[in-house]
């Protein structure tokens, strides 16, 4: 078994998606992009070793983006491309891995396959390979806004990346042309003299490269997502003695509390069930039984995560949450936008797709008898389509 090594570059300013938050930290589709092309490569390749190449003025935006997940410590990266890439290279001098893959943080739609073809053509003797596609435009040669002449496109290709080399030989390749600006490893290698094998690439995994790309990509996501689940979720507590009550994950003033084993948060407990509904992955109980001691006194918001969580490992989103809180009182209105940022902080999805409401039921039933609350939740969940994502 070979060694395989990744780099993602991920320190360059994105000035042509507009300059101010660097691309790759942008949010897309709920997570930042460099977090989405970070899960990709760790899924598709558990074992390899990771090298995350960022701006030295982007740590505490890198630290966000990585927030849970475990990736060793950035490497600082240089003024261009070229320099990242070689600072990446350094840095794993003393692992010297066998392969290195080196990949865009601005690509986020990494397919396995196209790593395959990467991997078995290394496997079978190439010594650099890179993924391309066939140019199918007809190409223009334009001085000063007029056409002066048609390209022959035939043998011309647009090359992606990850782009896969024997680290040695990239190694290599990058000192004997330190200092240059070249803008893509591809080039790198056709500089120190040595051949690139190409495999096909994959439309779908294209740089976000203008302010343009961003909606082309929430657009495919949502393609690649087109699975979508509504699950619902209902919960009940009783009132206890008390001054305050958990609700939504915040703190409410009120003449009495709600009985439970955890924080009796009836709301989350019920969102948490419908996510986990709408992934078919049992229910709150299920995840976090009563009968176990470590869950007592728990702040709810560790439940709804892990719903959540369950969501991204399957590489789903969370599109929308309803929750409807049943009582007389305490009044929910004036707590509704308060409620709404906290259950979107916590689901890291943003506040217009979370909906509270609050009904009482006409003094009826137990509800209306001031005996306690009730809470009732839909999830709408978008997974991957099966194969299509396989
Ligand atoms: N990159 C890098 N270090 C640099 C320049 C670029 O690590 N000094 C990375 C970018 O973060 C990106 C990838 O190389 O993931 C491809 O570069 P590009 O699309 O050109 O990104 P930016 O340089 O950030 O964008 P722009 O050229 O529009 O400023
Ligand atoms: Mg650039």
């Amino acid at each position: 078994m070979k060694s395989i090594a990744v780099i993602i570059v991920a320190a360059g300013r994105g000035q042509r998606a507009g300059g101010g938050l660097p691309k790759q930290y942008r949010v897309l589709a709920g997570m930042p992009v460099l977090r989405r092309t970070i899960d990709i490569l760790r899924r598709a390749l558990p074992n390899a070793l990771m090298r995350v190449v960022i701006h030295p003025d982007d740590q505490s935006l890198y630290a966000s983006a990585v927030e849970g997940l475990s990736v060793p410590p950035a490497v600082f990266g240089g003024d261009t491309r070229q320099a990242s890439v070689f600072n990446g290279l350094k840095s794993l001098s003393a692992e010297a891995p066998d392969i290195v893959l080196v990949h865009d943080a601005a690509r986020p739609f990494i397919d396995r396959g196209l790593i395959q073809r990467l991997l078995d053509a290394l496997h079978s003797g190439a010594e650099a390979v890179i993924p391309a596609l066939a140019v199918t435009d007809t190409l223009k040669t334009v001085e000063q806004g007029i056409i002066v002449n048609t390209v022959d496109r035939s043998g011309l290709y647009s090359v992606q990346t990850p782009q896969a080399f024997v680290f040695k030989t990239l190694l290599a390749a990058h000192c004997q042309v330190e200092g240059q600006q070249l803008t893509d490893d591809g080039a790198v290698i056709e500089a120190a003299g040595v051949e690139i094998a190409i495999r096909e690439g994959d439309e779908r995994n294209f740089k976000l490269t203008h302010l343009a790309d961003f909606g082309k990509a929430e657009t495919q996501i949502m393609m690649q997502t087109a699975d979508i689940r509504v699950g619902s979720g209902y919960d009940v507590h009783r009132f206890t003695s008390g001054d305050s009550l958990c609700l939504c994950g915040i703190e409410v003033p009120f003449s009495k509390s709600l009985k439970g084993h955890s924080d009796a948060d009836v709301a989350l407990h019920a969102i948490t069930d419908a996510i986990l509904a709408a992934v078919a992955a049992g229910d709150i109980g299920t995840h976090f039984p009563p009968s176990e001691e470590k869950w007592a006194g728990v702040s709810s918001h560790v439940f709804l995560e892990h719903a959540a969580d369950i969501v991204r490992e399957k590489s789903g989103l969370i599109a929308h949450i309803t929750v409807c809180i049943i009582c007389e009182a305490p009044k929910i209105g004036p707590h509704v936008q308060k409620m709404r940022h906290k259950i979107a902080d916590i689901l890291k999805i943003n506040i217009d797709r979370i909906s509270v409401q609050a009904t009482t039921t006409e003094r009826l039933g137990f509800t209306g008898r001031e005996e306690g609350i009730a809470a009732h939740a839909t999830a709408t969940v978008r997974l991957p389509m099966g194969a299509y994502n396989e």
